[in-house]
């Protein structure tokens, strides 16, 4: 089951929380900022033993002080105009994400909005390819069971639940 909602996702109490990381994975601003400062420093001791990660792909770590077990760090694309494979590298990202989460076995994840903040998605593209991803990835593990679409801010909120609604239309 998807449930879009209005949140803070550093507060879920899930198994895993995913976070819109860059390829260091060493923090930054934005949704990344907002889970380091969460999980404490132990996170970031723990990715720096990682060795970064590419763009599309996903690692997995600890949760630390979160209420969350775990934290799935994706790389979404940095928006460079839509030609540079922007839109397959975003669906990757909720790819891996999801396999990793099935991999473990865990059955609730939250997702932030992956790259339509500081790297610049256009929220109307992003939001379509996020849902279609997690609707179709979710199928291939059995494990999960309940999936959150955590948005920030009420366009976000917007975006995702109008996209839901052509998605299940279709
Ligand atoms: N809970 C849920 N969503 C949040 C939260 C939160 N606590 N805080 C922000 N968002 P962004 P990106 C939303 O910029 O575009 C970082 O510096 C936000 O409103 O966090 O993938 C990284 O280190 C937006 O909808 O991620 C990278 O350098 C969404 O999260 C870079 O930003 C994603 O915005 C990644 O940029």
């Amino acid at each position: 089951m998807l449930n879009i909602l209005r949140g803070d996702i550093t507060a879920c109490e899930v198994d895993a929380i995913v976070n819109a990381a860059n390829n260091s994975l060493l923090g930054g601003g934005g949704v990344d900022g907002a889970i380091h400062r969460a999980a404490g420093p132990k996170l970031l001791e723990e990715c720096r033993t990682l060795g970064g990660c590419e763009t599309g792909q996903a690692k997995i770590t600890r949760g630390y002080d979160l209420p969350a077990k775990w934290v799935i760090h994706v790389v979404g694309p940095v928006w460079q105009g839509g030609g540079h494979n922007e839109e397959a590298l975003l669906a990757s990202c909720y790819k891996n994400a999801l396999r990793l989460a099935g991999e473990k076995g865990l059955s609730r994840i939250a997702f932030p909005s992956v790259s339509t903040g500081v790297y610049r998605f256009p929220l109307e593209l992003a939001a379509p390819i996020a849902l279609r991803t997690i609707l179709a990835e979710n199928k291939k593990w059995a494990s999960l069971e309940e999936l959150f679409m955590v948005c920030f801010n009420e366009a976000t909120e917007r975006a995702y639940k109008n996209a839901h609604v052509i998605l299940e239309g279709i």
